[in-house]
């Protein structure tokens, strides 16, 4: 069954991004107003910041939101990974010192998550019923688990191959994420910089799986969700058009950063958090990028974050990340409710 109407219970097959950082509750409200699916992020928050995150969500709206999740593997701590832990720590400790950001950096045994399996039962008991996630694929008890709670699956796909084992695992849906996409790749089966032009990627997986298909990358307006219609997308699913909207959780200098930003500025980089992900090229990545300064995900990403937060709080967009995908231009500041209404 391809109606994405009844199993995600919109009135529009558009669906708002979860964007970690940038999604507010707000927005997931605003969304839900326009009559699309609102996402929130939880990336891999524990259990009880999950429920906080879902709870503070419902305060603002009745109708049902997705809850999205990151699913990756998570490397073991080997005496190997904990020296260059030590290593990436010293260089960021030497550069914090140099920028006069105060950075508290954490012991690599504090960071490590518990994994998605510990978040779910939050999930579940908060009543959200639909889960996206991304960055890998959920095991077989989990996706048992999750059916028999009625909750709908939205797994991503950088790739035809990752596409086909979502779909054979029993995941309903795919959001098949295009190059073009601002943020993470979901990726789940290569490391390497990834290729799949989302046009040619949409293609390919609507003549291999059955199952409903979101697409994700590079949305503009209501040209692009015809094409996309055209390609055999079920729903689309926008996120850069959102980040810079009264909702976003952007602050005005990153927002500012966005306005000015040129087409060559826009980059796929690992330096931030050790997967591949879409957005403005800066001073942390020209040092970083391709350097012996990069732990596997998520260790980098938990590595740099008190650096970033303290970018942030100095209002520095040279050492923080700011995802944004090629669809950069004119990003409006109007109402989440507002800019999803002119797509359909
Ligand atoms: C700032 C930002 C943060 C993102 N965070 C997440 C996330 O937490 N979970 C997720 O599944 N996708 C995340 N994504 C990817 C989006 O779900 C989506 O694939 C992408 O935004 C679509 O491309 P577009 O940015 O060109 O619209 C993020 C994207 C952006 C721009």
């Amino acid at each position: 069954m391809r109606n994405i109407y009844k199993l995600l219970n919109i009135q529009h097959p558009i669906i708002q991004a979860p964007m970690l950082g940038v999604t507010t509750p707000e927005m997931v409200a605003a969304a839900l107003r326009a009559g699309c699916l609102g996402s929130l992020p939880l990336g891999d928050a524990d259990a009880e910041t999950c429920a906080q995150k879902i709870r503070a969500t419902q305060q603002l709206t009745d109708q049902p939101f997705a809850a999205n999740i990151f699913v990756n593997d998570i490397p073991p701590i080997s005496e190997a990974l904990k020296q260059q832990y030590d290593l990436v720590k010293k260089k960021l400790t030497e550069l914090s010192t140099e920028l006069e950001f105060e950075v508290e950096f954490p012991e690599i045994e504090s960071i490590q998550p518990k994994g998605y399996p510990s978040q779910l039962p939050a999930i579940i008991a908060s009543g959200c019923k639909v889960l996206s996630f991304t960055f890998g694929n959920l095991d077989k008890a989990s996706i048992d688990l999750l059916h028999q709670e009625g909750i709908v699956l939205i797994g991503t796909c950088n790739s035809l191959e990752e596409a086909i084992a979502l779909e054979r695992s029993g995941i309903d849906m795919i959001c098949v994420q295009g190059i073009e996409a601002g943020g993470h790749r979901g990726t789940f089966q290569s490391n390497n910089i990834p290729m799949n032009a989302g046009f040619s990627l949409l293609q390919n997986v609507r003549a291999a799986v059955s199952c409903p298909l979101i697409y994700a990358g590079g949305i503009k307006d209501k040209r692009s969700i015809a094409a996309l219609a055209a390609l055999g997308a079920d729903g689309y699913q926008v996120g850069s058009l959102l980040i810079c909207s009264k909702e976003s959780a952007l602050q005005a200098f990153q927002k500012e950063r966005v306005d000015r930003l040129k087409e060559a500025e826009i980059i796929l980089t690992r330096s931030f958090s050790g997967r591949y992900a879409r957005g403005i090229k800066n001073k942390f990545i020209d040092l970083f990028e391709d350097s012996e300064f990069i732990l596997p995900y998520p260790y980098q990403n938990k590595l740099t974050q008190p650096f970033r937060a303290a970018a942030k709080k100095h209002l520095n967009h040279e050492w923080l990340s700011i995802w944004v995908g090629e669809s950069f231009r004119d990003l409006s500041r109007d109402s989440t409710e507002t800019i999803l209404k002119s797509l359909q």
